[in-house]
């Protein structure tokens, strides 16, 4: 593959040819980072799905396996997750190592076409070889339907403190856990969620871990929910609280922010759906690392590119910090993306610079279609910095924060083509801020079609997507009140990963 179609990312991953929505199976296992995917190989669209694969050593290149796991007789595969199950708990071990067991849904599209509703159940398969090749387990499903129309995404995980499996599975309106020893015989522990978070849409992908924090490790409940994201369409709320074995308990102090159809989102960029983490990150690494699918339902299968369709985020470390409201979600993006930096690429700003209220276009020598950029600026009075990468065709994105609304933007309005869909564009996608720092800081990464926003250290993100009829090549800054002063301004080119 060459990878050098229009609007091609150039340093995320993006599938071959084809379709691909959300991230699956992510398990790293002796070196190698696993990323499965929802994947229909024949068109551009959604179809039966297939796990497609990928690995990586260093979650930046990444390297196209055979498909994992294809449709069978039980049903198309839908999303599901991956372990590395240690002690052979399973059974299905051999030669003294350890099997990678995925969890997935199956999904039958007979029943759905029937108008049953008990058609999605949850099956298992293993792998002996580093998860080259993957074997259905002979007597799937593992779980039954229960009566839910919408039962799918099982994540899987090894629950230390209880010596347990637990599966994490989205049912409709609610999250349900389930336990297990040995991976095939699972019982229902409890429900959560009827009654919290947000509600607009259905409850898909969840995710279940730990985190620390000064106060000892709390729980981190993800569920993805489509439509209902604070910006439109496809979003990833979270839950934090307490886990005893069979029940979630919520934390009392983020009652208030998830009560009367209120939630706490994890990206209100628009292209962030589906994320999930890696399971079996060796202790000594540590991090809980996140990857979402860089789309949105509302308009996802339309997209101008041909070849294929969609890509993932940028892996994202997640960790909990105290905020102006309490423990939030915090997301950055992990460290080995600095290798990717161009050696003599890079622009650094020598001092302090304070904006007047024209556009200010720093001599970079290089193009920014591949960048990333680090910048900190003193909080405006009342105006508005924003980051603008712009073309010959006159099309722009812009990026920044307003100081009035106390709010971060993300503009693709004029960012090239958005006719396919009418909601690609409806309005600026806007998101809070959560700190009262007198600095606003902005960490920005953005590639052909693409832009991710870690702002005031991944407090808030924004993730968007944008498709410009030729590659971004100038970049500037703009205030609309002089004298914002600028205290460092940092951007490195970035290679290409392909
Ligand atoms: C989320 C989702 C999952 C489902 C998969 C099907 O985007 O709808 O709930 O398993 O996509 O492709």
């Amino acid at each position: 593959t060459k990878y050098d179609e229009p609007h091609r990312l150039q340093y995320h991953f993006s599938p071959p040819k084809g379709w691909m929505n959300d991230p699956n199976g992510m398990v790293y296992y002796q070196g190698e980072y696993h990323l499965f995917y929802q994947h229909y190989p024949d068109k551009n669209v959604w179809g039966p799905m297939h796990w497609g694969h990928a690995i990586s050593k260093n979650l930046t290149h990444w390297k196209n396996l055979p498909i994992g796991l294809y449709p069978d007789s039980l049903g198309y595969i839908f999303s599901g997750s991956a372990v590395v199950d240690w002690k052979n708990t399973s059974g299905f071990g051999k030669n003294n190592k350890p099997p990678l067991i995925a969890m997935f849904t199956y999904h039958n599209p007979v029943g759905e076409r029937a108008g049953t509703i008990d058609f999605q159940t949850q099956g298992i398969a293993y792998s002996n070889d580093n998860g080259r090749t993957w074997t259905k387990y002979a007597q799937n499903p593992v779980i039954k339907n229960p009566g839910i129309r919408d039962f799918r995404d099982p994540k899987v995980s090894w629950d230390e403190q209880h010596q347990q499996w637990l599966v994490t599975v989205a049912a409709q309106d609610h999250a349900e856990i389930w336990t297990s020893k040995n991976l095939k015989d699972w019982q229902r522990a409890s429900s959560f969620g009827k009654e919290w978070g947000n509600h607009d849409g259905v409850w898909e992908c969840p995710d279940f871990f730990q985190l620390s924090t000064p106060e000892g490790k709390k729980w981190v409940l993800i569920i993805n929910i489509n439509p209902g994201a604070p910006n439109g369409g496809s979003g990833t709320q979270y839950f934090l609280g307490d886990f005893d074995g069979k029940n979630f308990i919520l934390d009392e102090s983020t009652k208030p922010y998830i009560q009367n159809n209120q939630g706490l989102w994890m990206d209100y960029g628009r292209d962030n759906y589906a994320g999930v983490t890696w399971s079996d990150v060796p202790q000594k690494d540590g991090r809980r690392i996140l990857i979402g699918w860089m789309s949105n339902w509302q308009y996802a299968q339309k997209v101008p590119t041909e070849a294929w369709r969609s890509a993932a985020t940028l892996p994202r470390v997640l960790s909990l910090q105290k905020t102006t409201q309490g423990y939030r979600l915090i997301s950055e993006p992990v460290k080995e993306l600095k290798d990717l930096r161009v050696a003599n690429k890079s622009y650094v700003l020598p001092q302090a610079k304070t904006l007047s209220s024209e556009s200010w276009t720093p001599k970079l020598g290089f193009k920014p279609t591949l960048s990333e950029l680090e910048i900190e600026f003193e909080k405006p009075r009342s105006g508005k910095v924003s980051l603008v990468f712009s073309n010959t065709k006159g099309e722009k994105y812009s990026i920044g924060y307003d100081s009035q609304s106390n709010q971060f933007f993300s503009d693709r309005s004029q960012a090239g083509d958005h006719s396919f869909s009418k909601e690609f564009f409806e309005k600026i996608d806007i998101a809070p801020r959560f700190t009262e720092n007198n600095t606003v800081k902005l960490h920005l990464f953005v590639d052909v079609a693409s832009a991710e926003l870690f702002a005031d250290n991944g407090k808030t993100v924004m993730t968007d997507i944008f498709f410009p009829s030729e590659n971004f090549n100038q970049f500037s800054i703009q205030s609309t009140e002089a004298g914002v002063k600028v205290k460092t301004l940092k951007i490195w080119a970035l290679k290409k990963a392909w």
